[in-house]
This record gives structure tokens, C-alpha cells and sequence, in this order.
């Protein structure tokens, strides 16, 4: 491909070029963000760029390219662009719909798949609240799919447009024992269960205007914000949670760096109690499991 200035664009030329132009927006990580626009548009791997090397681009991918790149300077996320992201080791569908799932939230399912790995119980019920793109039904039924546990999942979200890439996803992957439910919190639920696990909005009011513009610009606001502080959602489901909890069942909440204290005293309120907290990658309290 020639461009005005009948220059011909190799995938080199635009590798370093977009590197260069990313570093220079403040885009983090520039050089991996250029490689996964243009691997995207060529249909291959990271890897295979450095086989094409020297290829010149097609006129149709160049300025496919173009596009991407000025989507992504101007702070647009990369996973929106590329319409899929990682989570636990698992490839998902995500657009401007749902949240992109966070690396944080790993740490949400790591403790509820070792509270099933280290139990006798052979069956489980467990109920997602506000499921998004169904990152952690999914990745907890996929751990558990070649187990002797027998795990059925409830995922609801208020949305609409995120229980339609829930559904996408839970397809694309043939899972079977997810079932998705429309619901305001407990509003359409009817049964009990062993767990509730939800990683609800919890960013408040004045977190909220702190954000990045490239979360709080583009992904959806009713995935990020809660009122009270940002402990609404909190509250309301440990308000209700004990006509969904089985006896003895456990509540695990992802919640925000500096919500344990608040979180602690609203579960007193409701007669609930942390009985253990996990951290994240910086040492803030990431999460919390509670029990009567
Ligand atoms: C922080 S996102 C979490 C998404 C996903 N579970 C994850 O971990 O990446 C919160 C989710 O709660 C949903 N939500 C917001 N209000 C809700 C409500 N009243 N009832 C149920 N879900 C709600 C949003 O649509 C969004 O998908």
C-alpha cells in the first residue's frame, strides 16, 4: 500500500509508528496496544507480526488500522476496539454494554472456588449478582467442569445489554450450568443458595469524578456507580440476603479499597460478620466473605 506521500507502509513501519504515536498520548503499555490493533486487523497473532515483517499493508487494512489507532489515542478502551478481553485465563466478549472485567476480580473467584475446593458438599447453588459479561460464573464453572462437584449458577444483572453478551459468552464457551436472570438485586430471584457472590458498582459520587476519562467516558456508568457512599448495593443485599442465603452459606463481595470498614458495620446492622478479607496486587482490602 501507498500512502499520499507514496510511502509504503509495511507492518513494521505502522508497528512503530503507532508505538511511537501511543507513547506520545500517554496511551500505557504503547507498543503492546499497537501490536494488538494491528494483529486484530490482520487476523493473526501478536507473534505472526514479527513474521510479516516486511509486508506491505492492504489499502483496506491500513486504513481499517487508521481508524483504531485515532479511536484508541483518544483514550477509547482497547477492549472495546478489539471487542473481546482475558479473564481468568478466558477469552470474552465485551462491549460498550457491560464492564470490562478487571484482573482484581480474579482474586473474587480464587476465593470462592477454594471454599468449594475445600468443602465435602458435592452440590452447590450459587447466585452472581450484577454478572456483566458472566466473567465469574464462568470462570468458577469452568474450574469446576472436569470435578465431581455438581454446580449450578445463577447470573443476574439489571441490564439487558449485559445479560446479551453473558448469553454470547456462556455459548461461545457450551457452558451448561449458568442460567441468566434479568433482576434489580433480588427482584426475580426465588430460590436459595450456598453463595452469593456480587462485585457490584461501588465507586461513589466523588470517586466517581476522579475516574480516568477512559473508564468513566466509556464504560457504563450503571456498572461503576452506587450511591450511600458507594455502599448501596452492599446494603440492599445484605438487607435481603437472608431469605436467598442457604443455612450456613457465605456472601462474597469484591468491594473498593477503602469500603471494608463501611461494609463491616452495614453487615452488623444485618447481622452478618466478616470472617475474612483477601487483599489485592496493592495491598488494598480487594475482598470480603461473610457469614451469620
Ligand atoms: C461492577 S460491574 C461487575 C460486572 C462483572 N460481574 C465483573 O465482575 O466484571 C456491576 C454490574 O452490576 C449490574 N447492576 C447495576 N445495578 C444493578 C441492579 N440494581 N441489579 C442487578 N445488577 C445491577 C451492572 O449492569 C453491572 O453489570
Amino acid at each position: 500500500m501507498k500512502s499520499k506521500d507514496n510511502k509504503i507502509w509495511t507492518v513494521k513501519d505502522v508497528l512503530f509508528w503507532t508505538s511511537d504515536y501511543f507513547s506520545e498520548k500517554d496511551i500505557p503499555s504503547p507498543h503492546l496496544n499497537a501490536e494488538l490493533l494491528i494483529a486484530h486487523v490482520l487476523k493473526c497473532s501478536r507473534l505472526d507480526l514479527y513474521m510479516k515483517y516486511d509486508r506491505p499493508l492492504a489499502e483496506k487494512d491500513l486504513s481499517h488500522i487508521k481508524k483504531l489507532i485515532k479511536s484508541r489515542a483518544s483514550h477509547y478502551p482497547i477492549q472495546y476496539l478489539l471487542g473481546t478481553t482475558e479473564f481468568y485465563g478466558i477469552p470474552l466478549f465485551v462491549d460498550e454494554g457491560v464492564l470490562i472485567p478487571r484482573s482484581e476480580t480474579e482474586i473474587l473467584v480464587d476465593a470462592v472456588i477454594s471454599y468449594i475446593k475445600q468443602s465435602d458438599q458435592k452440590s452447590w447453588t450459587i447466585l452472581d449478582i450484577g454478572t456483566g459479561t458472566c466473567n465469574i460464573p464462568i470462570s468458577i464453572s469452568n474450574s469446576f467442569k472436569d470435578s465431581e462437584k455438581e454446580i449450578h449458577i445463577v447470573a443476574t444483572d439489571i441490564s439487558e445489554r449485559a445479560l446479551q453478551l453473558a448469553k454470547k459468552n456462556i455459548d461461545n464457551l457450551k457452558i451448561q450450568n449458568i442460567s441468566l436472570v434479568q433482576s434489580d438485586i433480588f427482584d426475580k430471584v426465588t430460590v436459595t443458595f450456598d453463595c452469593i457472590i456480587s462485585n457490584p458498582p461501588y465507586i461513589s459520587e466523588r470517586e466517581f469524578k476522579e475516574l480516568p476519562a477512559e473508564v468513566s467516558e466509556h464504560e457504563p456508568k450503571e456498572a461503576l456507580f452506587a450511591k450511600e457512599d458507594g455502599l448501596e448495593f452492599y446494603h440492599k443485599i445484605l438487607l435481603n440476603a437472608d431469605k436467598f442465603l442457604k443455612e450456613n452459606g457465605q456472601i462474597f463481595f469484591e468491594i473498593g479499597a477503602y469500603q471494608k470498614d463501611g461494609i463491616s458495620k452495614l453487615a452488623e446492622q444485618c447481622n452478618y460478620k466478616i470472617i475474612d478479607t483477601k487483599k489485592d496486587y496493592n495491598d488494598f482490602d480487594r475482598v470480603v466473605i461473610l457469614k451469620k
